[in-house]
């Protein structure tokens, strides 16, 4: 790989040419992307693409990345499962992720001989700062032989602590693989409950949020459906409060809900999450009107065209994880792909 790449475009204007190499990415955006602001993305997307074949690395984005980088630059985009189970089958040497802090960490972990950047170090996740790897040797010594199933959003130190991860496409079918009675499920504590109303098995339960579908409530989905004459469909992220869960009519993964409205085509849906979700779904059904009540994830938001191309060119923040901590953390992510997705989630 050649580290002195030469920037392979003259400035970031727009001009004719990038105007030229960006049009069916715009043709394909416009509907969520005011014509106003594409000459202001457009130059980076283009030196962004190029910059990828010069280095062969690849960007995978997660579904709460904004428009302009989810359907202008990023190679894969997904879910945490599809991500994690991507950067562990890429060929590409480099592999930059668009997302936050703990999906680079298990991009690393599956792949410790690729480098992994992040655009922006500081993009992290209220989830995977509310328990440490100390918190889950207590527990284990709380709750000796009890299995620990942890999310993926947490520390590369945290997943070495545990048996199995799980995302929320799988959350319920990892649980119930162990063939146990009781399990202890970290550290989210309203997925936990959602997989405990899903499954005959124990949850033992940390009380970890996520800050952006903590502040979804009940009422106010009683009050879009409301606002809507009862003519909506609710979809809805098992990170959310079993309140909010009770109001909606699905709940599932990121990919799962927008695989569901690719099927269901329904007239009007409101997706209970992150606000870029429902521009990046829109993009691919013009039929179906999105109400757009949502939250900001501010981590996720670190992420930019411009920190991207600069990640690219300094090859910058590299993510590393100490061999010894990403082989204990390796075993548990490896053992929740074997596990794969649950069908609908
Ligand atoms: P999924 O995309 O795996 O549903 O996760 C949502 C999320 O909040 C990731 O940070
Ligand atoms: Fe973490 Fe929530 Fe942001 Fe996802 S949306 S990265 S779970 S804070």
């Amino acid at each position: 790989m050649n580290l002195e790449a030469p920037r392979p475009y003259a400035s970031l204007d727009y001009t004719p040419a990038v105007a030229r190499a960006t049009a069916p990415i715009h043709a394909r955006v416009r509907s969520v992307i005011p014509d106003l602001e594409w000459p202001v993305f457009a130059p980076y997307i283009a030196a962004i693409n190029e910059l990828k074949r010069q280095r062969n690395a690849v960007v995978l984005a997660h579904n709460y990345q904004t428009p302009e980088i989810f359907h202008g630059v990023a190679d894969f985009v997904g879910d945490s499962l599809a991500l994690a189970q991507q950067g562990a089958k890429t060929d590409a040497q480099v592999i930059v992720l668009a997302g936050v802090h703990f999906m680079a960490e298990t991009a690393k972990i599956l792949s410790p001989e690729k480098t992994v950047l992040i655009p922006d170090l500081l993009a992290g996740c209220s989830l995977a700062a509310s328990i440490t790897a100390a918190d889950v040797r207590l527990l284990r010594q709380r709750y000796p032989g009890v299995p620990v199933v942890t999310y993926v959003n947490t520390s590369a130190a945290v997943k070495a602590e545990s048996d199995v991860c799980c995302t929320s496409a799988n959350a319920v079918a990892v649980v119930e693989s162990l063939g146990v009675d009781r399990v202890i499920f970290l550290p989210d504590e309203y997925l936990g409950k959602y997989v405990a109303s899903q499954t005959d098995v124990q949850i033992i339960l940390w009380k970890g949020h996520c800050e952006v579908h903590e502040r979804f409530s009940g009422a106010e989905l009683r009050a879009y459906r409301q606002a809507q004459g009862g003519d909506v469909q609710i979809l809805a992220h098992p990170e959310c409060a079993p309140e909010v869960l009770a109001e909606a009519d699905f709940v599932g993964s990121t990919a799962a809900m927008s695989r569901w409205v690719g099927e269901q085509r329904p007239r009007r849906v409101v997706m209970i999450t992150e606000c870029s979700m429902s521009d990046n779904v829109a993009v691919d059904y013009p039929d179906v009107e999105f109400v757009r009540p949502c939250n900001l994830c501010p981590h996720m938001k670190r992420i930019t065209l411009p920190k991207i191309l600069r990640s690219l060119e300094t090859m910058e923040t590299k993510v590393e994880v100490e061999p010894e901590v990403a082989g204990r953390a390796r075993r548990a992510v490896e053992r929740m792909l074997a596990v794969g997705r649950r069908e609908g989630q």
